[in-house]
């Protein structure tokens, strides 16, 4: 497919008037241990409000039989930052899929979340990149998935096609149709958005940090972040910490994993960091959709 059509379409795609300056605040705050959550408020659009108004009053964050929180500094101080980010980054994708019965929001949402917070545990625990930039990099990595979804519908026939007659990786089959995977289509997408390239850089290799000549630490971190959070997804709620570690170990080999090669001792330590965070997130999300039903 040629890039002027990918470049026109994309240029169609409609999004938050406030997103891009939004995910400035958003790195910004995140790095800045002086910052609120208050502080990101200002920068939120009506349709934002909602939904923050909206998650605030689930069970996980409100009182299970008394949710009335209607002021928007009451639901922030309630979320806190980092989950007022993620639901705050996640918005313009998720309204371009919404009321589609074809596509897996829930489960896009929860791999995105999880996704976000394990790459910046990987980056924090391990010094790639910054951990700031891989947290926007892996909440925002699959945004091409959605393009593609939504814009490129009869080439998403193809790559399923693919994917089910010859049995290979969806982001090869992509870049037989597209001549690029959807990492690559999401970055362009972002930096037509005004999105840092520090972020768009480690959406668009990760799934192929190696050819990154910049910000490889975040895309690497991502990259590892992405992986790890399919793992978490596809065992639900882990609760076991050996049995999770032994999933890993014979997930990741550790010793020959670039980024991870040089963790001290056997790896224990990065190990639960990743199962602490991941099991937070997944208490969130599970808590989320349960008040949702
Ligand atoms: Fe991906
Ligand atoms: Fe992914």
């Amino acid at each position: 497919m040629d890039t002027d059509r990918i470049l026109h379409k994309l240029k169609e795609v409609n999004m938050l008037p406030t997103f891009p300056a939004t995910v400035g605040t958003v790195m910004n705050l995140i790095q800045d241990p002086m910052s609120s959550a208050a502080d990101l408020a200002r920068g939120m659009d009506p349709s934002m409000v909602s939904e923050v108004l909206r998650i605030a009053n689930t069970a996980y964050f409100g009182t299970r039989n008394f949710r009335n929180i209607t002021s928007i500094e009451h639901a922030i101080a309630i979320i806190g930052l980092e989950h007022l980010s993620s639901i705050i980054l996640q918005m313009p994708f998720i309204t371009m899929v919404k009321g589609d019965s074809g596509f897996d929001r829930e489960r896009f949402m929860e791999h995105s979340i999880m996704c976000g917070v394990l790459s910046k545990t990987i980056s924090l625990s391990t010094r790639l990149g910054n951990p700031g930039e891989a947290y926007i990099g892996g909440m925002m990595h699959d945004i091409g998935t959605i393009i593609i979804y939504r814009y490129f519908r009869r080439e998403w026939d193809q790559v399923c096609s693919l994917v089910r007659e010859r049995d290979i990786p969806w982001p090869d089959a992509e870049r037989e149709v597209f001549a690029m995977d959807h990492g690559y289509m999401g970055a362009i997408l972002l930096e037509l958005w005004n999105i840092p390239k520090v972020v768009t850089d480690s959406v668009m290799f990760h799934h192929c940090p190696d050819e990154a000549k910049e910000n490889s630490g975040n895309a690497l971190a991502v990259h590892l972040g992405n992986r790890l959070s399919k793992l978490v997804n596809a065992q639900g709620i882990v609760s076991d910490f050996d049995v999770f570690l032994k999933r890993c170990r014979s997930f990741l080999d550790i010793g020959n994993e670039p980024g991870l090669e040089r963790l001290p001792g056997d790896g224990v330590m990065f190990y639960e960091k990743i199962y602490a965070a991941a099991r937070q997130t997944q208490h969130y999300i599970y808590e989320e959709k349960r008040e949702e039903r």
